[in-house]
């Protein structure tokens, strides 16, 4: 199923937030893959990383996207920040439709994030030392995997959705 919109991108870049507003501007239903592992699992992703590790929810997110792709269709679908790194869900994230990438900068994502608790991978002594060394590690692999790349850091809701439509627009010419 080709014809859905995924968000990717780093923690705190607005994935669910941007998501939300596409959904209603295209009136198009929201899939989160991390909501999605919680309702499944029955379990928070903080908890799934703590019982089960880092490893297994990798496992679920692939099994999520391979689900989606058997069953969903003309959908907003945003995935937690890591699943992109996963090689096979590049594919993956290919075949289950059009992929933007929301960029934004390491000082945007810890001032969003600084007293979140929700977020295993940020619960560091440094949290700004470890957004800056993902982000270098994860920044050219979003590109690689993005139809297209939104920057988001200074834009406003409405502004974002402006340039996602757009670009969704232009990609459904070529
Ligand atoms: C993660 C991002 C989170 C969630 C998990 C791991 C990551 O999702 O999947 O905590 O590795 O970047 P969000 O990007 O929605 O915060």
């Amino acid at each position: 199923m080709e014809n859905n919109i995924i968000l990717i991108g780093f923690m705190g870049s607005g994935k669910s937030s941007v998501g939300i507003r596409l959904s209603y501007h295209l009136k198009h239903t929201m899939i989160d893959t991390d909501k999605w592992i919680e309702n499944r699992q029955k379990m928070s992703v903080s908890d799934l990383f703590a019982s089960k590790g880092e490893a297994a929810f990798r496992a679920m997110e692939t099994d999520c996207l391979n689900e989606l792709i058997r069953t969903v269709n003309n959908q907003i679908i945003s995935v937690g920040g890591g699943l992109p790194m996963r090689e096979e869900n590049h594919i993956l994230l290919k075949r289950l439709g059009k992929v933007i990438y929301l960029k934004v900068t390491p000082e945007v994502v810890y001032e969003r994030l600084k007293s979140d608790t929700t977020r295993p991978l940020l619960q560091v002594e440094n949290p700004m030392e470890r957004i800056r060394t993902l982000m270098k590690e994860r920044g050219p692999i979003y590109e690689a995997c993005a139809d297209v790349t939104v920057d988001v850091s200074d834009k406003s809701f409405d502004q974002i959705i402006e340039e996602i439509d757009r670009a969704i627009t232009a990609i459904k010419k070529e």
